[in-house]
């Protein structure tokens, strides 16, 4: 059980993230959706401790994540496997040898300095990449991959680490339909195969609605909505993402271009929100 109890982060005068309470139960799949600069990368970064929170407490199975220090920390790091928009590949490095750098936290130092992998870690590595269909790009350098293929990478990196939790921040976002599909599938897999907790934040609607059990939507940091996709009306969204917005005339870029959504009337265009990113 991962528990989210009063947390609070400020940058200066934003408070990106507000007195946020939430439970999440193993093998869930959750999806956080919101508006741009409701809270959401902020939220999941402090999850993985890459952004320390201002009040409040994490806690990963009645272990104070916020608290952590030195090799506990190295530990939750490993536990809790992060996925980025932006795949956050070592470009030059092969993909086998990207894939191996998961198992980073699970290795003495000195066998990450010597990079000595063992013949189980390797093969292990080889099945990562061929459950994710790209076992044929493993000896070639990482940034010469399309961007669907490096999220693959990155996917059987997090796997590598036999992670608990898997953290994933926009992780389609920047990939055509055909590869986004591919990515939210993988995801969807390993939670159900591995059982592994998945929380992704996502910036549309229906692969929200599509993939996950439970959504919890953000807006200007505070929660404003947690609960399954059918109870995700329309009046939910509006509040999510603005009054503008409708069931039926939400902006295409909220909602992916795979809702046909109807032009909304002339009259309510100048009114439109400028959503950014
Ligand atoms: N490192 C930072 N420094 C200053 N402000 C930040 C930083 N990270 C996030 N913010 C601010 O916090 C708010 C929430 O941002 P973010 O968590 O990135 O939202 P989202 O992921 O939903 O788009 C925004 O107003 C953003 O500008
Ligand atoms: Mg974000």
């Amino acid at each position: 059980m991962l528990e989210i109890n009063g947390v609070t982060r400020r940058f200066g005068k934003t408070v990106a993230v507000n007195s946020v309470n939430l439970q999440i139960a193993e093998g869930e799949m959750v999806g956080v959706i919101g508006r741009s600069g409701a809270g959401k990368s902020t939220l999941l970064r402090m999850i993985n401790r890459l952004v320390d929170t201002s009040e409040g407490a994490i806690t990963f199975n009645d272990v104070v994540v916020t608290g952590l220090k030195g090799t506990a920390l190295r530990r939750w790091n490993r536990d809790c496997a992060m996925i980025f928009q932006q795949f956050n590949l070592v470009p030059r490095l092969d993909v086998l040898t990207n894939v191996l750098l998961g198992r980073l936290n699970h290795r003495s130092t000195v066998k990450n300095l010597l990079g000595i992998y063992s013949r189980e870690e390797r093969i292990r590595s080889i099945a990562a990449l061929e459950r994710l269909d790209i076992a044929h790009t493993a000896l070639q350098p990482a940034g010469t991959l399309s961007g669907g293929q490096q999220q693959r990478v990155a996917i059987a990196r997090a796997l590598m680490q036999e992670p608990k939790v898997i953290l994933a921040d926009e992780p389609i976002a920047s990939l055509d339909p055909l590869n986004a599909k591919v990515v939210m599938d993988s995801l969807a897999d390993i939670n159900r195969r591995e059982g592994i907790t998945v929380i992704t934040n996502l910036h549309t609607l229906d692969t929200a609605r599509h993939y996950c059990s439970r959504i919890i939507g953000m807006a200007k940091g505070e929660v404003v909505f947690d609960g399954p996709p059918i109870a995700l009306t329309a009046n939910a969204v509006r509040k999510i993402y603005g009054a503008d917005a409708t069931g039926e005339t939400v902006r295409e870029d909220i909602t992916s271009t795979a809702i046909k959504t109807p032009p909304p009337p002339v009259a309510a265009r100048g009114l439109e929100p400028v959503l950014a990113g």
